[in-house]
């Protein structure tokens, strides 16, 4: 999982590389490279670290100018983060430059055949093997870059976005893609490639999505020609207009991504209802739920596949499908799923969540429950993405793109979206009456604002993670619907601030995490007035007295849990199904100001990456 960024037309390559660069960061930055053709050959120079340590070194060493470039910023896994295996890559002639994004699996294989043959490899990487491999294709069959690209791609096991090009041919850049995101920007005369939209916004709001097993040749002045890779067909491409503007993707005056991010959730969640809720008149109304209604009325279960924080949303929306439309859920994780022969029926719906789109996982449980008959319905945020495109239907989250590595709004916004569909089942179904019906949009249309509010807690939470910062362990404890919120504040903690954090039902402490408690213990516990309050007031009892430090996250006006915890922290009132969306603001404040405390970096925490396109 990868960024990766090309420029081919008549403007200076590397200025647009380096920023397309910085945007796609959120892929991958544990190393980066950009190589470009100056008129009469190739100047490459990568390095391990941020794409800024590589600016640094580029505008120590190398010459910049030149109107054709490729750049590359890694998340490794083949070989380790060094100057090495970082992208661009050569051939052996020096002749072909490559970047890549994805896992060639069969690498090790190719290149034993490509050693007897002479070959040489500097690097552990599979990229170098691929490169070879095309260069090879290219001498013994006497062919063209792109039909050496598409004669190689055929023998290649594996995931890759790619984009290569040959110093003898400085007109055309070849790219393909089988599993990773690759868009291309066309320009006037000029064209943009890149793993996502951000890097050519600016430039061009045209943009041509690869399918996978698609790949195409990029002409300077000629256009764009695709074709499949495995039949060599010509395919007519959808160009599609982009809506994504520049200022949504930059950071708006907040001091990182993650904290904008939190503070767009009453937007956010607003124009994931916005158009689709009308409750005055009672309705509910999302295409993808219309077109589809008999078969989701008709389905034995939901299950829903994702990974990470969009299982936690797919959690919460277990709570809520069997809560109101009284619909089996059962949830699972992507990468479980797909490996353990689950039973699936075309009576299941399956339920597919992705920020991104493009996790590796959970498209392959997408393609599983597909080849099993099941109809496949995608809650995505990225539009366009290969999970919106690969489910037989859904419905976006509308949260606007979420760079901070560490997912915020678009937790909130699937939850959004989760309940609509939810409540228009419920309603089809008859498992709730049009007055609980209404009730439950008119609460819902309230929300944005009771976020705001609850936002207004920052000052605070920042005064309660000055006291904790320094705690080596956190649990994090709710019941019901704010279980799932639970698990979320625990992996906030941990993957932006890397303090070991675990998150429990609370009832299930007594059962073994109890046993964890003592004076240097801080519990943040969910214990708003909706839902189970008595038994996690009991719950707080026993914490206390084992002298845990309690952090409540309660309910406005609340007086029963303030005289026990340490620190309470209010939330406006809600209905119990709606609770998730205001408990979890503290708990995202929480680790962001704990993180920032202890230095790190919150946007861009160590070992991660935003989309996670390998299994
Ligand atoms: C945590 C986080 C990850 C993602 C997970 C799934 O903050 O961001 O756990 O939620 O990698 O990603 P998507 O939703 O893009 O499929």
């Amino acid at each position: 999982m990868c960024g990766i960024v090309g420029y081919i037309g008549h403007r200076e390559a590397y200025p647009i590389i380096l920023k397309g660069l910085k945007r796609l960061e959120y892929r991958g930055y544990d190393s980066a490279g950009i190589a470009l053709f100056d008129g009469t050959d190739i100047k490459l120079s990568k390095t391990k670290g941020k794409v800024d340590d590589l600016q640094d070194k580029i505008e120590r060493e190398m010459p910049t100018n030149g109107n054709l470039g490729i750049g590359h910023t890694r998340w490794a896994t083949h070989g380790v983060p060094n100057d090495v295996n970082s992208h661009p890559h050569y051939s052996n002639s020096g002749d072909l430059v490559i970047i890549h994004n994805g896992i060639i699996e069969n690498y090790e294989s190719l290149k034993k055949e490509l050693i007897k043959r002479g070959y040489t490899f500097k690097s552990d990487t599979d990229t170098e093997v691929l490169v070879n491999l095309i260069e090879d294709v290219k001498k013994n069959e006497n062919t063209k870059l792109g039909k050496a690209v598409q004669i190689a791609l055929n023998q290649v096991v594996g995931a890759y976005a790619i984009a290569v090009f040959d110093k003898h041919k400085p007109n055309e850049i070849v790219v393909a893609r089988l599993g990773s995101p690759l868009a291309i920007g066309i320009g006037e005369d000029e064209f943009f490639i890149a793993s996502d939209a951000s890097p050519f916004i600016e430039y061009t709001k045209n943009a041509i999505y690869l399918e996978d097993e698609e790949m195409a040749v990029v002409r300077r002045n000629k256009g764009v020609k695709v074709r499949k890779i495995k039949d060599d067909s010509l395919v007519d491409p959808y160009v599609q207009e982009l809506q994504l503007n520049l200022e949504q993707i930059e950071k708006g005056g907040y001091e990182h991504f993650m904290l904008k991010e939190i503070y767009e959730q009453p937007s956010a969640i607003l124009d994931t209802f916005r158009g689709r809720m009308r409750p005055n008149e009672g309705i509910i109304k999302m295409a993808g739920i219309e077109d589809n209604m008999k078969t989701f009325l008709n389905a034995n279960r939901i299950i829903v596949v994702a990974c990470g924080t969009s299982w936690h949303a797919g959690l919460v929306s277990e709570y809520i499908f069997e809560d109101l439309a009284r619909i089996p859920v059962e949830v699972e994780y992507a990468s479980e799923f797909r490996y353990r022969n689950p039973v699936i029926t075309d009576k299941d719906v399956v339920i597919a969540i992705s920020q991104s789109g493009e996790t590796a996982d959970t498209l392959a449980a997408i393609k599983l429950a597909k080849s099993r008959g099941a109809f496949v319905f995608g809650v995505c945020n990225v539009v366009g993405s290969s999970i919106a495109r690969e489910t037989d239907a859904g419905a976006y989250t509308h949260a606007g793109p979420e760079i901070g590595v560490a997912s915020t709004k678009a937790f909130t916004t699937q939850i959004t979206v989760l309940t609509l569909i939810a409540l228009r089942l419920a309603r089809a179904k008859g498992t709730i009456s049009s007055s609980e019906f209404r009730h439950h949009m008119i609460e819902l249309e309230l929300i944005p604002e009771k976020v705001k509010r609850a936002l207004e807690s920052d000052a605070y939470v920042k005064t309660i993670a000055d006291i904790y910062k320094n705690a080596s362990n956190f649990l994090y404890l709710g019941r019901g619907y704010n279980f799932p919120v639970a698990l979320e504040g625990a992996l906030k903690l941990k993957e932006i601030s890397y303090i070991h954090a675990e998150g429990y039902p609370a009832a299930e402490m007594k059962h073994g995490p109890i046993a964890l408690i003592d004076e240097n213990m801080p519990i943040v516990v969910i214990a708003t007035k909706k839902g189970h309050y008595e038994k996690v007031v009991s719950n707080i009892q026993e914490i206390k007295s084992r002298k845990g430090k309690i952090i409540g996250i309660v309910t406005e006006g609340d007086e029963q849990v303030r005289a026990l915890a340490d620190h309470v922290i209010e939330v406006p009132e809600t209905i119990e199904s709606l609770t998730p969306l205001l408990t979890t603001i503290p708990l995202q404040l929480l680790s962001y100001h704990i993180a920032l405390m202890l230095g790190k970096n919150v946007d861009q925490p160590r070992n991660l990456a935003k989309a996670v396109t390998v299994e």
